[in-house]
């Protein structure tokens, strides 16, 4: 069977059974409790198991072939790659899912209609293991399918899942294929002796509990069911081989990389190695980069780095001077393309971005490599090359560690990898303590929030309609420095999400007003008043008036909106592979994150303002309306964050050429923006670029400080505004001139001194102190005292300015003495040393009272002590 005729089989068996159709999530997951990347069906679904949000399907029940990374964290498989046949960086996820629907009793009997009836596996050939705890799952394969017990054991950890170190987990009931004697012995899958010979290829998961932050089990609002079967490791069963990369989306590539590597599969055992770690890694490259993540040292951008690094890294070992991942790529698209369009259609920049990281860590490798080679030189053969080093060609060059260790092995040293580690730990807890917080809130004050949400369900928005309205109070919880959180059961205050800030004003009754400081989400769809109570007190039930600080909204609204056509005019002019990576939607100013390779020039730069605001002064209107996911992607709406398929989703199109989803609140006209102007661009990790920019009236503002600024140049320089660039100039000239000036007299004074100097010479050669002169002072009165008639040797010592000691010697050509020889000994004294030309040695040294010793040494040498 191929991949293409399985994910259809599966798709239709659960269909039939009332299940959804739902397209692959992007792998980078948007619920606070998850891990860094979807690493199983389940996750893009978290929020129905949670019962945050009522699942859109009618009944509750999905179906999905789910794209997977698991590289990093809880499930990481990483180090396995390639060494093992088994193991997989990305993979897809065969799932069925039910929310608060159907239980074991419809999950078990279908995952055995489906591998026996659909798939035709033979039975006699798995084993089924269960949680030690869950007698119901046993007897429903024993007594409903009729699952022989003497195949069913019970396992502890193994049968309990996890979807990281937060989020819905629970017991599970796995389905094993017995791939036979020869690849070990028997025993069932309680043997761990016999990992090799029965593998777990499906994995029924009861979701039942919430892993909180601080370890403890809560019970989940909707247990249900999230069953998981690795579509290659299906595929492998059909095949009866043992090898995952038997799978057809595997073996093209597998193909491809003995092609492009010359390697072939057989022979060495790295060669093995390096062709299934290409070929898996590949898949996990372009499906990170397709959805957004880029190379950098963070974070998700850290973890794809590695991966991509990895890979060039293994074609390295092999000889490979040429780049792989391309035409690798190339060959992904091709084969994926098809079942997940988002490869297909990003493929280009996909393309760009990795060619770009491949071509750059080659160039590391090569420099990495001479540098770990001149450390080697310096530590005993057979010692052990300092963990520092490591860490600083890990963190400065993105030389990984594996590759300085493979590299100190090869010639025979060790690396201190405790050293290494440890470094790495400090600079993780700086990372750590310089990020700011955010993720799951905790401990009572949540159990508050949920409280209410319980009692009153979400918080009605009315903040797109109305700038204030009169509402009922249904919670109120006290916060710390004297704030308190108030809940109302409609609100016109925006709650910060998707960048833009919360709304401030202020909330009234009769005798009592509270301030509102900040707008947020105490949970999804509740919106939590941080407020300070002015008079009075607010209780549930009050009835009270909720009006936000109109002014400063309409200026987020403007920063907003604009926000959205900046960044339709940088994908214009920089390229479609510019991706949001962030923003911070402020009434004073906008923040944007992405994608981008290199500093946007500054002709760039004006060239997207230009079109920004040519954009906004055409004023076409601006339509922000609700509609299903499914509309909004047909409409080609861009969308990188918070795609859940069944939502009903808000598009902004903001005139005729932006359209992207956005929850945010927005101008209806693009003229209500006003002008636009970027006032900064930087970068903030590699691949990564922020701007900064002003909208509606922060130019102006920003226009008159500039010309207050240039006034102030111009009375500094002496003339009126209107003059100043010519004002400046004549400045510089006139300094210019009073440089030359000095520096003429300063030669005059010198040549002066030489004429004394040369006065004292002894047999031709002149040995002297001066202290307090530049270094290049002392070589050009050096220079030319050894001009000056009857001398031919001069050796001058001092004491420089900036500190330590100098010694310059120069000697003419028909002396007969060599400036080197001459002041061996001395350079010695003055723990120093310099050059070896026989006509001029510059010397410099760390001890200025070593000097005067170091000039009677001179003296000796010379012979005229
Ligand atoms: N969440 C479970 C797993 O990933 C089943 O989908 O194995």
């Amino acid at each position: 069977m191929r991949a293409d005729e399985l994910r259809r089989a599966w798709t239709q068996f659960f269909v039939e059974r009332g299940h959804t159709s739902v397209p692959s999530a992007g792998l980078i997951p948007h619920h606070p409790s998850a891990p860094m990347f979807v690493n199983s069906g389940m996750m893009p679904f978290v929020p129905y198991f949670l019962g945050e949000e009522a699942p859109p399907f009618d009944p509750a029940r999905a179906v999905s072939v789910q794209r997977c990374v698991r590289a990093g964290g809880k499930h990481n498989d990483l180090d396995a790659i390639g060494r093992s046949r088994r193991h997989l960086s990305f993979f897809e996820m065969l799932g069925n899912f039910s929310f608060g629907d159907y239980f074991k009793e419809d999950a078990i009997p279908w995952a055995w209609e489906f591998v026996t009836e659909v798939l035709g596996l033979d039975g006699d050939r798995m084993w089924i293991t269960v949680h030690t705890s869950d007698d119901e799952a046993e007897d429903i394969w024993a007594d409903s399918v009729g699952f022989p017990r003497e195949r069913i054991q019970r396992l502890d950890k193994d049968n309990f899942w996890e979807m990281g170190d937060t989020g819905p987990c629970g017991p599970s009931s796995e389905l094993f294929w017995d791939f036979g004697p020869d690849e070990g012995p028997d025993g069932g899958p309680a043997n761990p002796a016999a990992e090799e010979r029965y593998v777990e290829f499906w994995n029924l998961v009861f979701p039942q509990y919430f892993r909180q932050p601080d370890g403890s089990l809560r019970d989940l609002d909707a247990p249900g069911i999230d069953t998981g079967a690795g579509l290659e490791r299906i595929l492998g069963v059909l095949a009866d081989s043992p090898s995952l990369y038997a799978a057809d989306t595997l073996s093209v590539l597998t193909d491809r990389a003995q092609e492009v590597t010359g390697a072939r599969f057989g022979g060495d055992r790295l060669h093995d190695i390096a062709l299934r770690l290409i070929a898996d890694h590949t898949r996990t490259v372009a499906f990170l980069v397709a959805d957004g993540v880029m190379p950098s040292n963070e974070d998700r951008g850290y973890v794809l780095r590695r991966v991509l690094r990895r890979a060039v890294y293994f074609s390295y070992m092999l000889g490979v001077e040429k780049p792989v991942l391309p035409p690798m790529i190339e060959t992904c698209v091709e084969l994926m393309g098809e079942a997940y369009p988002e490869l297909a259609e990003s493929a280009d920049s996909v393309l760009t971005i990795v060619s770009r990281e491949e071509d750059r860590f080659r160039r590391t490798l090569r420099t990495g490599s001479t540098m770990l080679d001149s450390h080697i030189a310096t530590i005993p053969e057979g010692g052990t090359v300092d963990g520092t080093v490591a860490f600083t060609l890990h963190d400065t060059h993105g030389f990984p560690f594996e590759v300085t260790q493979e590299i100190a092995a090869e010639r025979g040293y060790d690396v201190d990898e405790d050293a290494f580690r440890k470094a790495m730990a400090d600079q993780r807890a700086r990372a750590k303590a310089a990020a700011k917080g955010g993720g799951v809130a905790v401990g009572d004050e949540v159990d508050a929030f949920r409280a209410v949400l319980d009692a009153s369900g979400p918080t009605e928005f009315v903040g797109r309609e109305v700038d204030s309205t009169t509402t009922t109070v249904v919670g109120v919880v006290p916060g710390a420095e004297g704030t308190v959180s108030i809940f109302l059961e409609a609100t016109p205050f925006y709650a910060e999400s998707g960048g833009q800030v919360g709304d401030t004003g202020e909330i009234t009754a009769d005798g009592a007003r509270a301030e509102v400081l900040d707008t947020v989400y105490a949970l999804p769809g509740l919106h939590r008043h941080v407020a300070r109570v002015t008079e009075g007190a607010f209780e549930v039930g009050d009835e009270v008036t909720a009006s936000i600080d109109s002014e400063r909204r309409a200026a987020i609204k403007r920063h907003h909106t604009g926000t959205h056509i900046l960044h339709w005019a940088l994908r214009k002019v920089l390229g479609d592979h510019v991706k949001q990576q962030g923003s911070i939607v402020l009434p004073d100013r906008l923040r944007f994150d992405f994608s981008h390779f290199e500093a946007v020039t500054p002709e760039q730069i004006a060239e997207i303002e230009d079109l920004a605001n040519h954009e906004i002064l055409a004023n076409p209107e601006a339509r922000h309306y609700e509609t299903s996911m499914e509309e909004a992607r047909a409409l080609g709406a861009i969308a990188f964050f918070g795609d859940k398929y069944g939502e009903r989703v808000r598009v902004l199109e903001a005139g005729p050429n932006s359209i992207e989803l956005c929850g945010g609140t927005h101008v209806s006209r693009l003229g209500d923006i006003g002008p636009v102007k970027i006032v900064s661009e930087t970068s903030i990790g590699s691949n990564l670029r922020r701007i900064e920019a002003v909208a509606g009236t922060g130019p102006v503002e920003r226009l008159r400080e500039r010309e207050a600024e240039l006034a102030d140049v111009a009375a500094r320089a002496g003339v009126p505004v209107g003059e100043v660039v010519d004002g400046v100039g004549r400045l510089r000239d006139q300094l210019k001139a009073a440089q030359d000036e000095v520096k003429a007299l300063k030669k005059q004074l010198a040549g002066a001194a030489a004429g004394n100097l040369a006065e004292q010479a002894v047999d031709g050669i002149v040995v002297a102190r001066v202290d307090g002169a530049e270094r290049n002072d002392l070589r050009e009165l050096a220079l030319s005292l050894r001009d000056s008639p009857g001398v031919r040797a001069v050796v001058i010592g001092g004491a420089p300015e900036g500190g330590g000691a100098a010694l310059v010697a120069a000697t003419t050509e028909d002396s007969g003495i060599d400036a080197g020889t001459l002041v061996a000994d001395a350079t010695r004294a003055i723990k120093g040393g310099g050059g070896k030309d026989p006509r001029l040695v510059v010397a410099g040294g760390k001890d200025p009272g070593g000097l005067d010793e170091a000039l009677d040494l001179v003296r000796a040498a010379a012979g005229i002590a």
